[in-house]
């Protein structure tokens, strides 16, 4: 069972949020070609110091073989989630899944999403806007007394049309004192069904969406999450508090957005 949070922990996961939105700002700007995915890890880690913050992914232990080496995860083109950095220059016509989390007062926030280095293809601009649009349908399905399975269902019903694979092994998830929280928080299913959504509710949304099938494997590195058919996947994530008056994204910049009901 999730925990309701008190306003006090709330308002602690508003800044923890707003903070991590910030240095979202500052990562998108650097990605152009030529930058390596290590040169992004460092601006990251340097920015979110900077305001206080402790990388919550550095060193990591659950989901990887290994401690989690970096601070962001970064998963170009077939990459899902969980990808390393490292030194490989981007080139134009590349897409980029930055993931990244912080803790702050003792809270996490957690936010994701995928841009084009350079121009990318149209039909590749598709995916990414059908992927972020689809946390948005999940996020305003996130009312208090709907149920989480609402929320994956809203995903899977928006993504459905386009014919693109929805991730399944990987979810989101719960947060607050810890990055992975329960409930799990699947981006497909069945709608009224699951725990039922109250008011100090903390949760990740984050739907991971293929250009091809939904199948993944892991490579060897024991992180990096790929697609099984080599197809683009596009990943964006939002940590989002429960409210009175619906839906609140808290890792945005200018905070507060509540997400009106479906
Ligand atoms: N941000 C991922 C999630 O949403 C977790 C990253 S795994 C880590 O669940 F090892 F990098 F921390
Ligand atoms: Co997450």
């Amino acid at each position: 069972m999730s925990r309701v949070k008190d306003p006090w922990e709330v308002q602690l996961m508003r800044q923890s949020g707003k903070r991590l939105a910030e240095v979202a700002a500052v990562l998108r700007e650097s990605v152009t070609p030529g930058i390596s995915t290590k040169d992004i890890d460092a601006i990251a880690e340097h920015e979110i110091r900077k305001r206080g913050g402790i990388p919550s992914f550095l060193g990591y232990t659950a989901g990887g073989p290994t401690p989690y080496p970096a601070t962001i995860c970064a998963s170009p083109n077939d990459a899902v989630v969980h990808g390393i950095p490292n030194d490989t220059p981007l080139k134009e016509g590349d897409i980029l899944s930055l993931d990244m989390g912080m803790i702050y007062g003792g809270y996490h926030s957690d936010h994701a999403f995928t841009v084009g280095v350079g121009n990318i293809p149209e039909e590749v601009q598709k995916l990414l806007e059908v992927t972020e649009a689809s946390l948005w349908e999940g996020i305003r399905a996130a009312q208090p007394g709907n149920r989480i399975g609402d929320i994956g269902n809203a995903v899977e019903r928006y993504v459905d049309p386009h014919g693109f694979g929805i991730v399944r092994e990987y979810v989101g998830h719960g947060i607050g004192r810890a990055m992975h929280e329960r409930p799990s928080v699947p981006n497909y299913g069945p709608a009224n069904q699951g725990q039922l959504l109250k008011e100090g509710f903390c949760l990740a949304i984050e739907p991971m969406i293929n250009l091809g099938g939904e199948e993944t494997k892991v490579l060897r590195d024991g992180w990096t999450v790929v697609t099984k058919d080599g197809s683009l996947s596009a990943h964006f994530e939002h940590t989002i508090t429960i409210t009175n008056r619906g839906p609140e994204v808290l890792t945005v910049l200018d905070g507060g957005v509540i997400a009106p009901s479906p």
